[in-house]
């Protein structure tokens, strides 16, 4: 059977889980399983457990997908990307928010020639966050969400730059909204790396069916480890896309990004496309809070 095929099966079982149909949805899940498919496995691991509730909780999973074949690629155009930013810029404070194990945060620093000297990161997982000092001693760790950082803050709390990669989607849009508002009154400059995915309406069956192939596409990528990633980070962050009550990812279009960044209190000052990823385009978006210094119109 093709993948195409598959990914049929996939979108029709994710029809049946977002209804509540779990029985459905199980039977179509092991049909696709028994063809091959490392997301159908994955998400009847994942079915069967009460244990996963995040897509978070099982670190090894996320480092193992991060360190896939097909991550490598992306995550050395991220950590250069943001290289040359902190050569051009040179912030001497710098907060990382959602940094994981580092693994952007880390070769883009080592690459930055010393120029910063405070590094904040935010990071509620507290393996990868373990992992992360251990790798980067000069971090400043913060065990908890962006959202209570940033509510907790001082008046005077000042970062010469903040950035996220691939982190902002884990929160939920309001929540989000919120914590880049008062984010803006700490920081000069905002960078943010994520995936500008297709801008499809939840619910609908091309948004079934885009997550299906995506999905499954990101699993194989991750060869003989595509089983681990699959029940272990994917299938928990599939469900929490597809069933309301706790979503784990709230990705969207650059497009929406770049809008909410704007309703956020900053002017997007570039936009640049860092990655052709097999999940889609991965894209930075560098921008100032609206009336600081920094905030310049370009003619
Ligand atoms: C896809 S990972 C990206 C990690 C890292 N930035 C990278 O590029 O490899 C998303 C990260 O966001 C973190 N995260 C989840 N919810 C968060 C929140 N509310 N505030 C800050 N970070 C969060 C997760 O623990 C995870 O480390």
């Amino acid at each position: 059977m093709n993948t195409q095929e598959w990914s049929n099966l996939l979108a029709n079982a994710l029809t049946a889980l977002e209804a509540g149909k779990d029985g459905e949805a199980r039977d179509l899940l092991a049909m696709a399983s028994e063809r091959g498919s490392h997301m159908a496995a994955g998400l009847l691991h994942t079915l069967a457990g009460s244990e996963v509730s995040n897509a978070y909780d099982q670190p090894r999973a996320f480092e193992r997908f991060i360190r896939g074949d097909g991550n490598r690629a992306l995550y050395d155009a991220v950590s250069a990307e943001l290289a040359s930013i902190y050569a051009t810029h040179r912030p001497h404070s710098l907060l990382d928010i959602g940094a994981g194990d580092g693994m952007a945060l880390a070769p883009a620093v080592r690459a930055s020639d010393d120029a910063i000297n405070r590094l904040d990161v935010v990071e509620p997982n507290t393996t990868l966050l373990a992992s992360l000092m251990a790798n980067l001693p000069m971090v400043e760790g913060h065990e908890t969400t962006l959202e209570q950082f940033v509510s907790d803050l001082p008046a005077t709390a000042h970062w010469d730059m903040a950035q996220s990669t691939f982190a902002l989607q884990s929160i939920a849009p309001d929540a989000r909204k919120t914590a880049l508002r008062l984010l803006a009154a700490h920081v000069d400059r905002l960078v943010i790396v994520e995936f500008d995915v297709p801008d499809l309406v939840a619910g609908t069956p091309e948004y079934r069916a885009s997550l299906a192939a995506r999905y499954e596409q990101a699993a194989s990528d991750c060869g003989e480890d595509a089983e681990l990633v699959a029940g272990g980070f994917l299938a928990p962050m599939l469900l929490g896309q597809l069933r309301a009550a706790e979503p784990s990812n709230h990705e969207q279009s650059k497009t929406a990004w770049i809008i909410e960044l704007a309703d956020a209190g900053f002017r997007v000052v570039r936009v640049t496309h860092v990655h052709a990823y097999s999940w889609a385009n991965a894209f930075l978006i560098e921008a100032v809070p609206v009336g600081h210094s920094l905030d310049q119109p370009t003619n």
